[in-house]
């Protein structure tokens, strides 16, 4: 089966350009000047052409922070594997990256196989694996370097939040940078004082404090900028461990994050949409008990502060590398609900898998972001990060043709009227993104065209992924 996409932009990292494109098979095949493939000298006659007049032609978004059915805070994330990488699907989303999980006192491959077992023959889109390690010991340690060496999980997330359940020490977090260090592996670290946060969400709940905005007032930005300079610190004495700050919401987080980079060391962040848009006022202060919605952790931030502004600054110096979505879908209904009453029982997560390649464009829309670093935060540095370039991440010939044919002068109005995610309202409603995903394929399948889904389970596939491009 070939396919030929004309008349598009192709846009990259490095620039944009007009021309075609050729997928045969699962890859894709050539790019043409524009006209030329399927004209007498290119002498190609594909089975399918898809006219992207008009339109741009990116890389299929690459998300590398997602949880289906992460069990957490006494239930389970909404969305399956099915039911989530079919919404990444629709959003122009063609991999992602989830976390299978172990805890203290159990065996590492376990976790991954009980994860695999989730995914496998499940999903949508392709999918791999990152490993939390939220049990460092002796035989955690060896897994690492096991699962670095056979099984494509290439790296591991460590919790310095949320103790007595994901929670790892400084101890812990030492000895996993220094194996890291030695196979090769990228730590990626939730970088908040969760010893810290929990005085204060008990000294909170014991003032009767229990509405869901306190999830965020007790979370201070101090507390993850203090978690983020620690890790840093940490891995500089595990010899410059590369070092990943998964969902950096924070300004002074992100001055941290800035200063190690500018001494050249091996430390990147990524931030999600949530922290480019939402506040702690308007979502998480939202009246009664609507607030839980945006339980994240790391929180929401004041918009009195200047964490917005100096976040989209954060994309464009590449400060902050890729846009993940932390995708980790609760319904209001029961589910969030538990925490009624008391905020430190709601589920923690938001649901975006959907809506991160919308939501990003609408910054290059709004002046915030040219196109190339749109693609390069959403497709191309997550391949190369997470040891998936150049088999994804960009248009070019022999690259698995995971492609998005993305309207510029289109239109998507978001709602959980219209959203394909597992969850009962969108953290979302109503934003107006100017700008729509047109066609989404992936490895040369047609998931999505004319506003029609046909993409199936079980067309996704596992990767094995290798080590960070960005290993020195
Ligand atoms: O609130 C969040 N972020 N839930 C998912 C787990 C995590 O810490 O990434
Ligand atoms: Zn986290
Ligand atoms: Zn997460």
């Amino acid at each position: 089966m070939s396919l030929l996409i004309t008349g598009g932009t192709v846009v990259g990292p490095t620039g944009r350009y007009p021309a075609d494109v050729l997928v045969e098979g699962e890859t894709i095949a050539a790019l043409f000047a524009p006209g030329r493939a399927a004209s007498p000298e290119g002498g190609v006659t594909a089975d399918r052409t898809i006219d992207a007049t008009g339109k741009l032609v990116i890389p299929g978004g690459i998300d590398v922070h997602t949880h289906m059915e992460l069990p957490f805070g006494g239930t389970n994330a909404s969305d399956t594997f099915e039911t989530g990488t079919r919404a990444a699907a629709h959003g122009g989303t063609t991999t992602i990256i989830d976390f299978a999980l172990q805890r203290t006192g159990e065996v590492v491959q376990d976790g991954l196989a009980a994860w695999r077992a989730k995914a496998d023959g499940n999903c949508h889109v392709d999918y791999g694996f990152h490993m939390i390690l939220g049990g460092v010991d002796d035989d955690a340690l060896k897994a690492m370097d096991q699962l670095v060496a056979d099984e494509g999980v290439t790296s591991f997330k460590l919790f310095m939040a949320y103790p007595g359940v994901f929670y790892s020490d400084d101890g812990q977090v030492l000895r996993a940078m220094q194996r890291a260090r030695e196979n090769g592996a990228i730590i990626m670290m939730h970088a908040e004082n969760g010893i810290a946060i929990d005085v204060l969400v008990g000294q909170a709940l014991a003032r009767g404090e229990t509405d869901p905005i306190h999830h965020g007032l007790t979370r201070p930005e101090a507390l993850e900028a203090e978690a983020t300079s620690r890790a840093i610190a940490l891995a500089s004495v595990a010899r410059d461990c590369p070092l990943y700050i998964v969902h950096l919401s924070a300004s002074r987080a992100l001055d941290a994050v800035g200063r190690a980079r500018d001494d050249g060391r091996n430390v990147f962040a990524e931030t999600c949409p949530q922290y480019l848009y939402l506040t702690l006022e308007d979502q998480l202060g939202a009246p009664g008990f609507a607030g839980a919605k945006w339980v994240c952790s790391t929180p929401l931030r004041s918009k009195h502060e200047s964490h917005h502004r100096d976040l989209w600054r954060g994309l464009r110096s590449n400060d902050l590398a890729i846009v993940s979505t932390d995708h980790c879908p609760f319904c209001f209904k029961d589910q969030k609900e538990l925490g009624i009453g008391d905020f430190s029982k709601i589920p923690n997560g938001i649901g975006g898998v959907e809506h991160r390649v919308d939501l990003i464009y609408q910054g290059v829309a709004d002046g915030k972001l040219s196109l190339e670093r749109w693609v390069e935060t959403i497709a191309t540095t997550p391949a190369r990060m997470f040891g998936l370039y150049p088999r994804k991440g960009v248009i070019a010939p022999g690259s698995d043709a995971d492609i998005v044919v993305y309207d510029p002068a289109g239109h998507t109005r978001i709602s959980v009227e219209t959203h394909h995610m597992n969850m009962d309202h969108s953290a979302y409603e109503g934003y107006e993104i100017s700008g729509a995903v047109n066609t989404v394929i992936s490895r040369g399948s047609v998931l999505l065209a004319d506003g029609e889904y046909h993409g199936r389970k079980g067309h996704g596939e596992f990767l094995r992924r290798g080590l960070s491009s960005y290993l020195v």
